[in-house]
């Protein structure tokens, strides 16, 4: 068993989620809805990555959300840091290792859409692999062929639009397009994106979704969107827009999946 799979279940002390969560920058105000936080730095989980990304935290985050357990993984690594599509490829693998089904996604986003303004929450029901990049580079068995018609679950999005409802919560949705980064796009990648069918921008998930859909685990992800993309007003992107409009839209998110966990059946 991987060290960090054993480090994991000694330390979750019989809490066994079979949902867990990616937490997007300027998202953290999710981990607060935790009741009874197991907390777990990812420099005690042997080979868990250092994010340097300010806004994300580095840490496994468990416990019960509108009363199901849930382990949160608080800071993601981004390709765009060490150049490296498959930083989260272990700490997928252990999720799956200490039976999690289902996995969530959160991440912040460029619109392409006048009607998905900065705040809102978008669902993602597909995506476009922009970045030239695979996190399955290099692995050497068949499992390696991914089918990636159906990444997104179709159960999970509708559990997704339901919260959604069941919160008031106005929920977007569309197709999330990964650019690497870490420089922001230009108008005229962003007008190319907008043409190729994408609806929101960002520089990450992607490789995460492809990762979970190799170890098993089903997939939804939603976008929180914290600007328009490049070109589509008068401004400049920046990293600081992204931290402040986040946890606006980070709010509404968290109480559309604390009503997507209140509702599931079978934890
Ligand atoms: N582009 C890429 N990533 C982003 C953006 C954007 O406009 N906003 C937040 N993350």
């Amino acid at each position: 068993m991987r060290t960090a799979t054993k480090t994991l279940i000694d330390r979750l002390e019989g809490l066994a989620p079979r949902t867990a969560l990616v937490l997007g920058s300027g998202l953290g105000s999710l981990v607060g809805r935790v009741e009874d936080a197991i907390r777990i730095p990812y420099g005690d989980l042997d080979g868990f990555p250092a994010s340097g990304v300010s806004g994300h935290a580095g840490e496994v985050v468990a416990g019960r959300i509108a009363g199901h357990p849930v382990l949160i993984l608080s800071g993601r690594v981004h390709y765009y840091e060490h150049g490296d599509p498959a930083a989260m490829r272990l700490p997928i693998e252990c999720l799956a290792d200490i039976g999690v089904e289902r996995l969530i996604l959160t991440n912040s986003a460029g619109s392409l859409r006048q009607d998905l303004p900065p705040g809102s929450v978008m669902l993602i029901t597909d995506h476009i692999n922009w970045s030239g990049m695979n996190p399955l580079i290099g692995e050497p068995t068949d499992r390696r062929f991914v089918g990636m018609t159906n990444a997104y679950h179709t159960g999970m999005m509708a559990a997704a639009r339901a919260a959604a409802k069941t919160a008031g919560v106005d929920l977007g949705e569309g197709v999330y397009v990964w650019f690497s980064g870490p420089s922001f796009e230009t108008p005229a990648e962003i007008r190319m994106a907008g043409k190729l069918g994408a609806d929101a921008v960002g520089m990450s998930t992607v490789p995460e979704v492809i990762l979970a859909r190799f170890a098993g685990l089903d997939v939804a992800a939603f976008s929180v969107i914290t600007n328009f993309g490049a070109g589509m007003t008068g401004s400049e992107l920046s990293h600081d827009e992204t931290k402040e409009i986040a946890p606006k839209g980070g709010e509404r998110l968290g109480r559309v999946i604390a009503a997507m966990l209140a509702d599931q059946t079978g934890d």
